[in-house]
């Protein structure tokens, strides 16, 4: 069994064997501590995430949801709603709520089909190109733009940042690597990353006034929403978040239905037939579950499988091991772009902090294929993919694909 703490068990991809082993074998697993942190339990079946999911007082975010500890001064100084519980988390999710719904994000369909397109076009320019850096990196980049309301010029900028916060593990990401250098210096920023510095400083520029955003965004939304809008350290924060968290997760979903489309011809032509297209983004999406845990820490004893998650322990729900789940998934290993009902987890279904942009990031999916698969006869992959470094998110970081053009 591989060890989920040390990020380099995943630099290869997602250790699948390991966790089939822990769902197997060790459904309540236990790492002892490592390095600085303390140890920690992992979830790994389906059914013990759901009920983790649907007991928030048993399993609270409020005292951090990543896998490392957090002071309580670290905690309160990064906190988002993300990092609260019920009834507190309700106030704010009312909130930004309305503004993620799947009939708002269909209104979105013409735009991101409209730069879908642009971004298809411009790859299958070259007879070769990286798939993650021309296709699946610009799509959610584009659209965090449109939705969050900021200048395209800087979004670049901004992605650079995102991925030194959710990368803080991987060295292309970032120089400050936080599992081999010190970051006590950034510990009160969000993922104790310097990126964090200079994205609060962004954000501070739009709470003074100094930075325009456009009304109709999500940012200007929340700054002034009636009976809850969110200001001052909770909106750099929640800026923060959406940066990091709008951002690569679709990337690796995007370049996992790149690479397997690579390595399995007849995906492609099933997309081609045009039968699969309400079901294939949630395929892809479990198989790629980017966002491989969140924590929560128990706030009492509780048993389970025949040990005891004593209070104050964290606990990690692996959603990336529930969504393959084989007492509920059937071929769970296997691409099925038909799999209806899909009950997969990579979302953190189940529970009050279900992923707020999940019809965005399906969206996106289902309709940059619907651009790329009409226009091609094959893709190949030329180059192995490269994976992150991360145990949290993981996902394929370059892919190199040879497209036949029809
Ligand atoms: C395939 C793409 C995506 C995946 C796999 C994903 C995954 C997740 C997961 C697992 C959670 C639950 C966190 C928890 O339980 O603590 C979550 C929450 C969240 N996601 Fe996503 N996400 C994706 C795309 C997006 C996008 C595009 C946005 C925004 C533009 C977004 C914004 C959020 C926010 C704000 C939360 C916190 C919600 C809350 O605490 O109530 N996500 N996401």
């Amino acid at each position: 069994m591989k060890n989920l703490a040390d990020h380099d068990s995943f630099v290869d991809g997602v250790p699948h064997g390991t966790f089939a082993q822990m769902r197997a074998q060790a459904p309540l697993h236990w790492t002892p501590d490592f390095g600085a942190d303390r140890g920690f339990w992992s979830l790994t079946r389906y059914a013990d995430i759901m009920a983790a999911q649907k007991d928030p007082q048993t399993f609270s975010s409020a005292q951090g949801i990543r896998i490392e500890d957090q002071s309580r001064a670290e905690y309160l100084a990064r906190r988002t709603f993300q990092e609260t519980d019920p009834p507190e988390h309700s106030t704010t999710r009312r909130v930004v709520n309305p503004a993620f719904a799947k009939p708002v994000m269909a209104g979105f369909e013409p735009m991101i089909r409209d730069l879908a397109r642009d971004i298809v076009s411009q790859a299958l320019d070259h007879a070769e190109f990286d798939g993650v850096e021309h296709i699946a990196k610009r799509l959610p980049m584009l659209m965090l733009g449109r939705i969050l309301g900021v200048p395209d010029a800087d979004l670049d900028w901004l992605v650079e940042r995102g991925d030194a916060l959710i990368g803080n593990t991987d060295p292309e990401f970032t120089t400050t690597v936080i599992d081999k250098v010190n970051t006590d210096d950034y510990a009160m920023m969000p993922f104790r990353s310097p990126a964090g510095v200079e994205l609060y400083d962004y954000a501070e520029q739009i709470l003074n006034g100094t930075r325009e955003v456009d009304d109709a965004g999500i940012l200007a939304r929340v700054l002034r929403a009636e009976g809850g809008a969110i200001q001052g350290q909770e909106f750099k924060n929640f800026f923060c978040l959406l940066v990091a968290a709008g951002n690569d997760t679709t990337r690796y979903s995007i370049a996992m239905a790149l690479w397997l489309l690579s390595q399995q011809k007849e995906l492609l032509e099933q997309l081609q037939s045009g039968a699969v297209w309400d079901t294939c983004a949630d395929e892809f999406i479990r198989l790629a579950s980017p966002t491989l845990h969140f924590r929560r820490t128990a706030t009492r004893d509780v048993e389970m499988h025949g040990e005891t998650i004593k209070a104050g322990d964290k606990v990690l729900m692996w959603f990336v091991s529930g969504s393959r789940d084989e007492a509920v998934f059937d071929a769970p290993d296997t691409a099925n772009l038909a799999r209806s009902p899909n009950r997969h987890l990579a979302f953190g279904q189940g529970g009050p902090h279900v992923c707020l942009g999940m019809w965005l990031a399906k969206l996106e999916l289902k309709v940059v294929l619907q651009e790329l698969v009409p226009r091609i006869t094959a893709l190949e992959a030329t180059s192995a993919p490269t994976w992150t470094r991360s145990n949290f998110i993981c996902g394929v970081k370059s892919l190199t694909l040879r497209p036949t053009l029809k």
